[in-house]
């Protein structure tokens, strides 16, 4: 295939790119911006087998130039983090909505199919059981707000104009190139650091956690095998809260439990997460990771690439953590 794959320099976006380029021989495209979370260094060992266009998904120009070529466009450009949404909205409207419709337009124009990114954080929170397909949509935060939106935009064209687009909604992912604001780099690098690790509230919010690999071969599922207008949710196999993700980490890294620090809770914090993937399995995917597999290779991994996650702790990411969690980091 030849594929326009948006938001490909990010953190799963470059799994997915290393997934199709090794194991499919795609032709990829790669347009991104290159916001703080999206890197070329993510994509260093695939980086001379395919193009980049740096650029945003809002820019119809850009969007022109880069899709030129391609029979399909795969979705991942967003702003993706709950806390930056809370603190700064702005930026998720244009880029999670407005650059959703510049990419549909480009697609309607072109008749191509088109593949959405998206996530279980449109569903909001569930107490017990798992949410399908069919549950209401009712997302808690600006960034799951802006998500559910371009959700619904989505579905509007496949329903309006015909466009064969589908979705692909993934629960929290982790794995290696991750940016170490979300839980898991976050701590793992706090751990390795001996810094301390910030937990919100009572730390019992429980995540449905799904390796980076196995959602980029979800999506790959849904890019060829999916229905047009329907939505396949790809969740992880197993759930864990807060506290036993970040207690696993302490002992991967061989850091003392004493670093754990609980902290005010996020505004609107969902509970639970939980997906039902049955309508993905049925296309024949399956989760091949188990949570203590993928957090062993997570570990591993930072431990092993302080080349990738040095400049990122030395950057503009400290000012952040300093905004956000009000300490600095050890220097
Ligand atoms: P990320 O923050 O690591 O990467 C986002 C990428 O998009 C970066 O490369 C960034 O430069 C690029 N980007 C941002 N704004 C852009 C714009 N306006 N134009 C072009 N490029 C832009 O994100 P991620 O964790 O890899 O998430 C990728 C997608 O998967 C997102 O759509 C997200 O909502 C979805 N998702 C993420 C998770 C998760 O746990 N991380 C789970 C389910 C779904
Ligand atoms: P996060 O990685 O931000 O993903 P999301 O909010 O999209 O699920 O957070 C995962 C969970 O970890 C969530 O319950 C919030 C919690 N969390 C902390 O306790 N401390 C932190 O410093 C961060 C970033 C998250």
């Amino acid at each position: 295939m030849r594929l326009l794959v948006c938001g490909g320099a990010g953190f799963i976006g470059s799994t997915f790119v290393r997934l199709r380029v090794r194991q499919h021989g795609d032709t990829v495209t790669v347009l991104d911006k290159l916001t703080y979370a999206g890197r070329q260094e993510n994509l260093h060992d695939v980086i001379d087998d395919i193009r980049f266009v740096h650029g945003a998904i809002e820019d119809p120009v850009a969007v022109a130039d880069a899709v030129a070529g391609c029979d399909a466009i795969v979705n991942f450009a967003a702003e993706t983090h709950v806390d930056r949404s809370i603190s700064g909205p702005e930026a998720f409207i244009i880029t999670n909505m407005q650059g959703t419709h510049v990419l549909l337009e480009a697609a309607r124009e072109r008749g191509l199919r088109y593949v959405q990114v998206s996530t279980d954080e449109v569903y909001g929170s569930i107490d017990e059981g798992s949410f399908t397909e069919r549950s209401p949509l009712q997302p808690s935060s600006p960034y799951s707000a802006t998500k559910t939106g371009a959700d619904l935009l989505v579905a509007s064209y496949f329903h309006t104009y015909g466009l064969p687009t589908v979705i692909c909604r993934g629960s929290n992912n982790y794995g290696p190139y991750q940016y170490p604001e979300k839980l898991i780099p976050l701590m793992i690098l706090n751990a390795l650091a001996g810094d301390p690790l910030p937990v919100y509230g009572d730390g019992r919010n429980v995540r449905n956690w799904l390796f980076v690999e196995d959602f980029g071969a979800g999506i790959g599922q849904v890019l060829e095998r999916g229905a047009p207008g329907e939505a396949y949710n790809c969740g992880g196999p197993d759930e864990c809260e807060n506290l036993t993700v970040v207690t696993r980490i302490l002992e991967l890294a061989g850091a003392d439990h004493s670093l754990i620090e609980f902290v005010t809770d996020r505004p609107g914090h969902d509970r639970r997460y939980s997906l039902s993937s049955e309508k993905l399995r049925a296309l024949g995917w399956q989760p091949r990771v188990h949570f203590e597999e993928g957090i062993e290779r997570t570990v591993r991994w930072y431990r092993d690439n302080a080349w990738w996650w040095e400049p990122i702790r030395s950057g503009a990411y400290r000012e952040y953590y300093e905004r956000h969690y009000g300490r600095a980091l050890k220097s």
